[in-house]
């Protein structure tokens, strides 16, 4: 196969940035697009040029490393596909694509296709834990949990934290990804106890890193590669709301009201809570 590889080159986030375009005429229809940007990037180092900068580590859709925009699509044209996954063989013979990274503000770029998403990072550090004892798998067991409820709880733990949400929406929002973490977490028996300071926290650092707020347009959701679904983000909200009213004594700042909470609030739970 021919393809014409259009990539967004830049050395550093205050260097500038462009395209550039490269010719890859013998790549095998059965190789990722990961997998074929290796083998530029070969010529490239034989060259003696910098060879491209992009993020992987599994390379079979379940560490989250990868990502990148393919013809302005997040993970590209396949749905639930991350760019790991996906082979050469679904592009046309001739066919340019244009690569590019993630761009939101709250993923400042590190190098060309590379962007820093440790923000996600801070948003499960801020309450996307537990404290209760889980036991072995046997005490696991013995916690009935409504088959309903573990499959929901199932669906939004399959998030990897790539990003490609946050890509995808105009508003830069990062409410697929926080809504699924709240949720696979609060749905069962053993995230009971942090359920309320969990949605405040998190959602008040998902403000706080800059994300946009969510205006329901779905872009996140139709781009998912593991296909998590907008009832996370309606979870999260009911979650948020709830625990607002419940801890209100406890909130140090109540700048937004209720009204406009969605497009960015700033209500801080008391640290010493
Ligand atoms: S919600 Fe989907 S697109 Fe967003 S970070 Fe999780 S897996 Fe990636
Ligand atoms: S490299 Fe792990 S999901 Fe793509």
């Amino acid at each position: 196969m021919r393809l014409t590889l259009k990539v967004w080159r830049q050395p550093a986030r205050n260097k500038p940035g462009k395209f550039v375009t490269y010719q890859v005429d013998d790549a095998n229809p059965d190789m990722s697009i990961l997998e074929c940007i290796d083998v530029l990037n070969e010529r490239l180092t034989e060259k003696g040029e910098d060879p491209i900068a992009f993020e992987h580590d599994c390379r079979e859709g379940i560490c989250g490393s990868c990502g990148f925009m393919i013809n302005g699509v997040a993970h590209g044209p396949l749905p639930a596909t991350t760019v790991c996954q996906l082979t050469m063989r679904h592009f046309k013979d001739g066919q340019e694509l244009v690569l590019e990274p993630w761009r939101a503000k709250a993923f400042p770029l590190i190098k060309d296709l590379v962007v820093d998403r440790r923000s996600f990072d801070r948003i499960i550090a801020s309450g996307g834990y537990i404290s209760v004892s889980t036991g072995s798998a046997p005490d696991g067991n013995a916690i009935l949990v409504a088959k309903e409820d573990s499959d929901h709880a199932m669906d939004a733990a399959a998030c990897i934290a790539c990003g490609a949400c946050v890509a995808a929406c105009p508003n830069a929002s990062a409410a697929l990804f926080t809504g699924a973490k709240i949720t696979h977490l609060g749905i069962l028996p053993q995230g009971h106890p942090e359920k309320d300071i969990r949605a405040l926290r998190m959602v008040a650092q998902m403000n706080e890193e800059g994300f946009g707020g969510c205006t329901n347009i779905g872009e996140c959701t139709a781009v998912c590669p593991k296909e998590i679904k907008l009832e996370v983000i309606a979870a999260m909200n009911r979650d948020y709301i709830r625990a607002s009213w419940k801890e209100r004594d406890n909130l140090v700042t109540t700048i937004t009201p209720f009204t406009e909470w969605s497009y960015g609030s700033k209500l801080k739970v008391d640290p010493t809570r």
